[in-house]
């Protein structure tokens, strides 16, 4: 068990148990993708992969962090602290940064031990899952009573500053907020959301990892944000009450086509239709009707690919070889893109088959091994008993 291995770990490293253990998971998104930060809805939810943070306090002002899986550590002061040249060591710095910056107190220093099996590159949100698990630990650690929607918040800022990506709440959301068996339907407006049941043992969620990661991704990512944001300041001009995407529709945008440069329109249409998928996609799984949520899977990836212009070649060559299984109800890439994941909604009795021959296809035509995941929804990021890894 990975919770044992890490309190293992922090003992060897340190020489003393963790006075506390975290797990923090990565998470899937089933449908909803690039409106988090358009103030639109998103359907994430935890997953069984998940960050393990072991962590004590010191009686100093030092602070270690060991990185299990890298075999690579950092150590600063709480008297200085600033941005490491090591990029990993960025995510939890950056949480805490964010964390004195609010003005909370953090006296002592303290020592980490991290790491864990999400796998990092693959769009399953490593990152928002070591920034929540930190924030939570520390937030236990030293009782600085932030709340769950604090802690996803300070996450988010840590990765705009301290990794320099304009992401949206999802991630840190997710990994923070997820509930077994449940998807989280996240107005990312308001921040208001509610659980949906997503519990259907004939079926399986299967990850199927492309192994790339095409390095464009982050600056193609910040321009993506950017280039809605210039469509908004346009928009404006005809719509002065529109405040973001949310606001849109598609009427509105055809009104004023011959006012915006025609990739923002592009970038805009695809995301004010996904919006409104998000809404028809959950009204479907309130119906239990799958078909159609996997038919607006497919939706949202053609969006995706052609107008939102994120996916790659490896992304869509698997959700176009998934169509051949009839036993696949919805696929599409997942998470920011240029690589990493599809997601594929798939008959559970032929889970294994469409694994076994998919990767062929995809070995055959990119010669890379495709790893896959059957994936369940798990709770996010909580403390894990200490009874129960000491015995
Ligand atoms: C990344 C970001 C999220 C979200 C997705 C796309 O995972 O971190 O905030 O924007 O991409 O839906």
């Amino acid at each position: 068990m990975l919770n044992e291995l890490f309190n293992q770990k922090f003992k060897d490293y340190f020489g003393d148990y963790p006075t506390l253990l975290v797990r923090a998971p990565g998470r899937i998104n089933l449908i909803g993708e690039h409106t988090d930060y358009n103030n639109g809805f998103v359907l994430p939810a935890a997953i069984d992969k998940a960050i393990y943070i072991a962590i004590s306090s010191r009686n100093d002002r030092k602070c270690i962090i060991y990185a299990y899986d890298l075999d690579d550590s950092c150590e600063f002061s709480l008297d200085n602290i600033q941005k490491s040249e090591k990029g990993w060591a960025n995510f939890l710095i950056g949480v805490l940064a964010e964390i004195l910056e609010k003005g909370k107190q953090i006296n002592n220093g303290f020592n980490v031990v991290f790491g864990g099996d999400v796998p990092l590159g693959a769009g399953l949100s490593s990152s928002a899952a070591v920034e929540s698990g930190i924030g939570f630990a520390l937030n236990q650690l030293y009782n600085l009573e932030l709340s769950k929607l604090e802690l996803a918040l300070i996450a988010q800022q840590a990765e705009h500053k301290y990794a320099g990506v304009n992401c949206g709440i999802m991630d840190m959301f997710a990994s923070i907020h997820g509930k077994t068996n449940s998807v989280i339907k996240l107005d990312c407006q308001n921040l208001s959301f509610e659980y949906f049941p997503f519990n259907f043992p004939n079926y399986t969620l299967i990850l199927c990892n492309t192994g790339v990661k095409h390095n464009l991704g982050d600056s193609e990512y910040n321009q993506r944000r950017a280039e809605c944001e210039k469509g908004i300041r346009i928009l404006r001009f005809a719509f002065p009450q529109v405040d973001s995407l949310r606001d849109v529709t598609i009427p509105m945008l055809r009104s004023q086509a011959d006012k915006l440069p025609s990739i923002v329109f592009q970038r805009c249409k695809y995301v004010v239709e996904e919006i409104e998928r998000v809404d028809v996609a959950c009204r479907a799984l309130g119906n239990n009707d799958l078909k159609t949520f996997g038919q607006k899977m497919y939706e949202t990836h053609e969006g995706l690919s052609q107008d939102y212009e994120v996916s790659c070649p490896e992304l869509d060559f698997l959700v176009e070889q998934s169509r051949n299984f009839e036993a696949v109800v919805g696929a599409r890439m997942m998470g920011g893109g240029f690589g990493g994941c599809t997601l594929n909604l798939v008959e559970a009795d032929a889970a294994d088959y469409f694994i076994k021959n998919i990767s062929l296809a995809y070995h055959k035509t990119f010669n890379i091994n495709l790893q896959s995941y059957i994936v369940n929804i798990s709770n996010g990021v909580q403390e894990i008993e200490k009874e129960v890894v000491l015995n």
